[in-house]
């Protein structure tokens, strides 16, 4: 088992870059089924996410060739619509395959996600939504099973705004019969670049990034060239990590626009940065204060970088409340930085951080993927060595964290036992 062991030091320093959006690439990858033609995609990140969901589009018959960041989906034949449980039980997000594969094939079958670490996460909003365009979904020996002629475009409600419900059901309307409206529709930046990609391989969706998405289905759709968009989670985490440490980093290649919210709760922290186009310069801080920050679906502050902002908290002057509204067992690693030292107490959905405390270092294990994260950030700044166990978590999102940490002066090191 593979372990991060990291001595916490002084300011990070220098500049990273950030790697293309496991959330977008993901779907991106689930969207080439629907394409006669290859579909070549740069700026894709090598993480374990990626390479399952490719596994599982081989699995099919597509073909994946990866050269460097870059990924190719060859246009093979389809030969199996069948999405095993050992893939979908490694990632939840292989459910993304289903609405394409019924729209080109007629048929799928997807093994049902279970509950993860963070919460029972069902998907029956993907399962309504299909069933609303006319598809007929069984649920048989842990699998969905659905089936359909040709869909039909329908008028669908989201009860709650669903990221991955709103990508499958996006890009499921694409070859359906007539309009798809997808009402209180997720905006996030990863939908927009997918409905980016489905325009560019021929089709006609207007109003990605508002809450009410219409898809006009065409037949047939055909092969282009994208880049995926810069990941705003890893950038997230590469900001907390710098402020953590009073550094001073610049991280390039990400999109300040796509982390709004987020930036804003680090200014009302007292963390100094700077913006432009494609980067953020963390400034070395004098001192945090404590903040009130709640989780909401995008443009809202994102629930991937809670874990994060909380190790952030633990350094900050006074009582931080942090409201965790869209995971209901999302703060598995209060646990950890308390055995760290941190003063957290939790409340059903809500967590209070005292701070500031001089953490230290101590062996930990990581329940989910941004739970390491958060570890890993606290580690930078705690006093002595801090261990982090079950880092297979951390490679599933994060392409090569400790050589990028290492780069701006962390003391990180990964062990292999
Ligand atoms: C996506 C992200 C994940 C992020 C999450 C919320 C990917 C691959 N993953 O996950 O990193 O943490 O958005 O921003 O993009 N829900 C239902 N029924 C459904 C679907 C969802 O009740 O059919 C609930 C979930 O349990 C959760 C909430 O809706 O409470 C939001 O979940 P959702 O946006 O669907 O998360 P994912 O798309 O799985």
């Amino acid at each position: 088992m593979a372990k991060i062991v990291i001595t916490g030091n002084g300011p990070l320093k220098g500049q990273l870059t950030v790697h293309g959006a496991k959330n977008a690439a993901l779907p991106h990858l689930a969207a080439s089924i629907l394409a006669q033609e290859p579909v070549q995609f740069s700026n894709m990140p090598r993480v374990a996410d990626i390479e399952t969901m490719c596994t599982l589009l081989e699995a099919m018959g597509l073909g994946c060739e990866r050269s460097g960041s870059a990924i190719e989906v060859l246009a093979k034949p389809i030969t199996s619509h069948v999405a095993p449980y050992e893939l979908v039980k490694m990632m939840r997000a292989s459910i993304l395959v289903l609405g394409p594969l019924l729209a080109r094939l007629g048929k799928a079958q997807v093994a049902l996600p279970g509950g993860c670490a963070i919460g029972a996460r069902p998907v029956d909003l993907h399962l309504k939504g299909l069933e609303a365009m006319g598809a007929e979904i069984s649920l048989e020996h842990g699998y969905i099973d659905a089936r359909c002629s040709r869909l039909q475009g329908a008028d669908i409600y989201f009860e709650k705004v669903s990221v991955t419900g709103t990508e499958n059901l996006m890009m499921a309307a694409t070859l359906a019969e007539g309009t798809t409206h997808l009402r209180n529709a997720a905006r996030e930046p990863e939908v927009v670049d997918l409905a980016e990609l489905l325009t560019k391989m021929g089709a006609k969706i207007e109003g990605a990034g508002s809450d009410h998405i219409l898809i006009h289905g065409v037949s047939g759709l055909s092969g282009c060239a994208h880049e995926v968009i810069p990941d705003r989670i890893e950038a997230g985490t590469y900001i907390c990590a710098a402020a953590m440490t009073r550094g001073h980093l610049r991280v390039q290649r990400c999109r300040p626009d796509h982390l709004e919210a987020f930036l804003d709760t680090l200014n009302r922290m007292g963390v100094p940065f700077e913006t432009g186009a494609d980067w953020v310069e963390v400034l070395p801080h004098q001192g945090l204060k404590a903040v009130d920050v709640q989780t909401h679906p995008h443009p809202g502050f994102p629930t991937d970088i809670q874990a994060q902002l909380m190790a952030l908290a633990t350094q900050a002057e006074g009582r931080s409340f942090i409201t965790e509204n869209i995971f209901e067992n999302r703060f598995m690693h209060a646990v950890e930085l308390q055995r760290m030292g941190a003063k957290i107490k939790l409340e059903g959905k809500h967590a209070i951080v005292s701070g500031p405390t001089q953490l230290s270092g101590a062996e930990v294990r990581a329940t989910d993927l941004r739970a390491s994260a958060c570890l890993l950030v606290a580690a930078l700044c705690a006093e002595g060595q801090t261990i982090i166990e079950d880092i297979h978590h951390l490679d599933r999102g994060y392409e090569a964290i400790d050589q990028q940490l290492k780069q701006a002066g962390a003391i990180i090191e990964r062990q292999v036992d």
